[in-house]
């Protein structure tokens, strides 16, 4: 069906009336999003339409519940706390329980870092500030006792050794640690982590309730050093993960949490090379993640309304990119166009451009849907950011009566579940025993015992798998259980893809 501008600009005056688009005013047993009818109209067909709801989003996180309303300014400070994901599988350390040794052998051991503010533990350092450059090292908040005894790490920490940028691993392209490289530095004892993103400078140092180290220690390391405190605690230096610096980074609005972003970027199948429209900017947390997903030869618009929001964006990316030229010979990608606007108003900005994939993350999507849809390509994913399953119903109740041709085809929550694994201990907080099977014998002649197929062949089960014998014997039980806080409900994500109605 195809509907005159006039008719598509009632529709969508009707939407934008309702302001929430309750459900009651649904006119058709179909499915919204679903059943799309042929659109055809000007890009601008909105203009002086009911404007926007500026600077309007919707409340995120565990309880947010509410109806969306409510603006991103007030109530979304910058965190204090965040607790960044981790990417290696250094072993954490503790030295002072002497022979008594076990390994913290897993990143499992590690928790998440994906939870909403509210539930993030205090001892989880937030250290960005509001200059222009990236975070300042500052001091670290008292943090509470720790909950765990301390575990020891069977190796030592490996001398640090200072190598030429040359010869850094198999990838020449990290260079070796020098003052203004953005640094990240952790520490974790059980469920307790301390991190901390800071600037590293030539003279200083790095302090903390968990003992301090001088800068000029780090300077000339490779990320992955484990360096002691004064008071003996084993800080692991690395550079931050986007997702760890995307976290950690100072905050307009909230940011779309990397989970999420990242099942964004797949639901549009984001590859190198393509343009991509990113509304709202907010803090600029998917930007950076679709910079680096369309690489140097591809572009990102990104819109956002509100001025101090784009102010942040656009101190972000930089500060990303910054840290990044110090630190590899290749440069970050500039390939984000960061534009002020409400996106009601950019028909005019975008009209030459054919996006491989949007990216919506603003209160009300449904009211942009009609200015970013006939941008899109033919077959192309508008992926939206939504905090309640209400605003999911207003978005596809959104795409019916505007006719848009957007199907629905995922409606998605990322659910994450961390785990700890570690070494289990007695409530004197000494490391537990395992009892030894009677001889390692036993295991020997178990393993390699000779069995019958059904083909009545006789194999050794040796020929399938590995033998346990000749292992060596871990006396050491370890625990294995999710941990205690875990992220809850963050978004539900809608891909919707464009597509031409039969004729
Ligand atoms: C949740 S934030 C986006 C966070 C962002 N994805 C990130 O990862 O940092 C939503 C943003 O959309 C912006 N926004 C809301 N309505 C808008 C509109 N009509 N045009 C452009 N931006 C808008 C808000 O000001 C807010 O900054």
């Amino acid at each position: 069906m195809l509907l005159p501008a006039g008719q598509c600009s009632s529709s969508v005056l009707q939407l934008l009336r309702r302001s929430g688009l309750g459900l009651g005013h649904c006119q058709h047993g179909k499915l919204p999003g679903c059943l799309p009818v042929r659109l055809r109209r000007s890009p601008r067909c909105l203009s002086g339409g009911t404007g926007p709801r500026p600077c309007a989003s919707f409340p995120r996180g565990p309880g947010d519940l509410g109806g969306g309303s409510g603006a991103w300014g007030k109530d979304e400070e910058p965190l204090d706390a965040s607790v960044p994901p981790q990417g290696d599988d250094a072993p954490w350390s503790q030295p002072s329980l002497g022979a008594q040794t076990a390994r913290s052998f897993s990143s499992l051991e590690k928790p998440t870092r994906i939870f909403p503010e509210e539930m993030q533990p205090p001892e989880i350092e937030y250290v960005a500030t509001g200059h222009e450059e990236c975070s300042d090292e500052s001091e670290a908040a008292s943090p509470p006792p720790l909950r765990t005894p301390a575990l020891c790490c069977e190796a030592q920490p490996a001398p640090a050794k200072e190598l030429p940028a040359h010869s850094v691993g198999s990838s020449p392209r990290e260079l070796p640690f020098q003052p203004g490289d953005l640094l990240y530095a952790e520490f974790q004892k059980g469920e307790n982590i301390f991190k901390r993103l800071f600037k590293l400078e030539a003279a200083g140092q790095l302090s903390s309730n968990w003992g301090a180290i001088p800068y000029k220690e780090m300077i000339g390391k490779l990320p992955g050093q484990l360096l002691r405190s004064s008071i003996g605690h084993h800080f692991m230096l690395r550079r931050p993960a986007l997702e760890e610096f995307v976290l950690l980074m100072k905050r307009g609005p909230t940011i779309s949490y990397p989970k999420d972003m990242n099942m964004m970027l797949m639901m549009m199948n984001v590859k190198q090379g393509d343009v991509i429209l990113d509304v709202g900017s907010g803090s600029g947390g998917m930007s950076l993640f679709l910079s680096q997903a369309v690489g140097s030869q591809g572009r990102v618009k990104s819109f956002e309304i509100r001025k101090d929001h784009h102010n942040q964006a656009k101190k972000n990316y930089k500060c990303w990119r910054d840290a990044w030229k110090i630190s590899h010979v290749e440069e970050w990608p500039d390939n984000v166009d960061f534009i002020h606007k409400d996106i009601l108003k950019a028909a005019e900005d975008i009209e030459s451009i054919t996006f491989d994939g949007v990216a919506l993350d603003m209160l009300n999507p449904q009211i942009a849907l009609p200015i970013v849809y006939p941008n899109l390509k033919q077959g192309g994913i508008c992926a939206v950011y939504l905090a309640n399953i209400t605003q999911v119903i207003e978005l596809l109740e959104g795409i019916r009566i505007c006719k848009l041709s957007l199907s629905c085809e995922q409606i998605r929550e990322v659910l994450l579940r961390d785990w700890l694994v570690c070494p289990a201990k007695r409530k004197d907080g000494t490391l537990a025993q395992r009892v030894e099977p009677k001889t390692s014998m036993d295991l020997k002649l178990y393993s390699q015992r000779d069995f019958e197929t059904e083909e009545n062949e006789n194999v050794q089960e040796n020929d399938y798998g590995e033998s346990l014998s000749g292992f060596p014997y871990s006396s050491i039980p370890y625990i294995a259980r999710p941990f205690h806080c875990q992220a809850n409900h963050t978004a539900f994500l809608v891909k919707l893809r464009k597509f031409n109605p039969e004729h």
